[in-house]
């Protein structure tokens, strides 16, 4: 383990009878860090966040928590806590019972004024103080969760675990407590690893994310560095979302890539770093996200007609299929690029460009 890391999953995998949830995982977590497991249903996100609590055990490798051996440890006998995604508050306990909970129960060995004041203090964190003696169900949906993380935070454990913690809020509600959360973790200091599927939620609270696929890691990243420079085609998609295309690889000359787009081979050219293993007429995914189409001709213009126009709020989605491509890719445009295109609808001609450097580019496994 290095000299910060507070965290380690070492080989870790895990098997439910036949099923393997969890292949071969080494992940090390950095004292005070925000960490992100990201990464669709059923990846295994949940279940490397509940061996790290300790509610359920690795069947190989093994797990330090801050230097110390702790693969099998019960959950209270390690110094992390969970935020469940349910919440699990008790309902007939006022919110300051339930905090106080925690620190009654087998392990804790607090006096009864430390008690009370960390309750105090963990109220005050998550901006609860007038609200000690309510029940859980006379509250909404946020304060719940504010309860819940009061609950968790009150027994100063050194890694907080939050599972979705934000799922079951709407939207709007879900938008405040992001920012509450990322102030929270600033006021603690302590490591956050928390799981959504959400990549928005992901990229805007994390310093670093773990993208998930059936099991394993398949790229850990700066949310800036995933998106820039995604490993494969399905990060490029997961993070930020890219129109994939098949293509072929011509060369590369003065490092640039030149590419030549579906069956009418449209060429492109890109700026980056060259994709090891590629020959002449290789078989490559070009990805291009729908923000960094812009409307009008350029150098690597893309023309096509227009399938669909979708408006949100500021930024239009068009839907297009691109000359000689069989199905249709999106762009997404500031409203005000549309000033001058108001009949812009289905069926119209059109034309979009992508800056070089903008251009992602993959070998193509699966066309090989
Ligand atoms: N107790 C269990 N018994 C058998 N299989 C399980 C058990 N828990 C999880 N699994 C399986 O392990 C895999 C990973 O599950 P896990 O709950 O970690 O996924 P997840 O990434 O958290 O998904 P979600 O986003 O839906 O919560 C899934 O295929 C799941 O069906
Ligand atoms: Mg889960």
């Amino acid at each position: 383990m290095s000299k910060n890391a507070i965290v380690a999953l070492e080989g870790v995998t895990k098997s439910y009878g036949l099923v393997q949830a969890l292949g071969q995982t080494d992940l090390v977590l950095d004292e005070g860090e925000f960490v992100t497991l990201l990464g669709p249903s059923g990846c295994g996100k949940t279940t490397t966040l509940r061996m790290v609590g300790g509610f359920e055990f690795p069947s190989t490798g093994r797990i330090l928590i801050d230097g110390r051996d702790t693969t099998y440890a019960a959950p209270f006998d390690r110094p992390v806590n969970t935020v469940f995604q349910d919440y699990a508050l008790f309902p007939h306990m006022t919110v300051a019972q339930n905090i106080r909970y925690g620190l009654t129960v087998r392990g804790a060995n607090l006096s009864a004024s430390e008690v009370s004041s960390r309750v105090e203090h963990a109220l005050a964190l998550v901006g609860l103080t007038k609200f000690a003696d309510r029940r859980p169900a006379m509250m909404s949906g946020g304060q719940r969760q504010r309860v819940a993380m009061a609950r968790a935070i009150a027994r100063r454990p050194r890694v907080l675990l939050l599972d979705e913690p934000l799922s079951a809020l709407d939207v709007k509600l879900r938008e405040g407590m992001q920012v509450e959360l990322k102030r929270i973790h600033r006021e603690l200091g302590i490591t956050f690893l928390m799981v959504t599927h959400d990549q928005g939620e992901a990229m805007a609270l994390s310093d670093r994310v773990v993208v998930m696929q059936a099991g394993r890691i398949c790229q850990i990243g700066k949310p800036e560095d995933l998106y820039d420079s995604p490993a494969s085609p399905y990060v490029a998609d997961f993070i930020g979302g890219a129109n994939l295309i098949s293509g072929t690889w011509i060369g590369r000359e003065a490092g640039r890539d030149r590419l030549a787009l579906g069956p009418d081979r449209a060429e492109l050219l890109r700026e980056g770093q060259a994709v090891a293993g590629l020959s002449a007429g290789a078989a490559v995914l070009i990805g291009l996200r729908p923000d960094n189409l812009h409307l009008g001709d350029g150098p690597n213009a893309i023309t096509g007609q227009v399938v669909e126009v979708l408006f949100r709020g500021d930024r239009i989605r068009i839907e297009f299929t691109p000359r000689g491509l069989a199905s249709p890719i999106f762009a997404e445009v500031p409203r005000a690029a549309l000033k001058n295109l108001q009949n812009l609808g289905p069926g119209s001609a059109v034309t979009f460009h992508i800056d070089a450097g903008d251009i992602l580019l993959f070998a193509d496994e699966a066309g090989k």
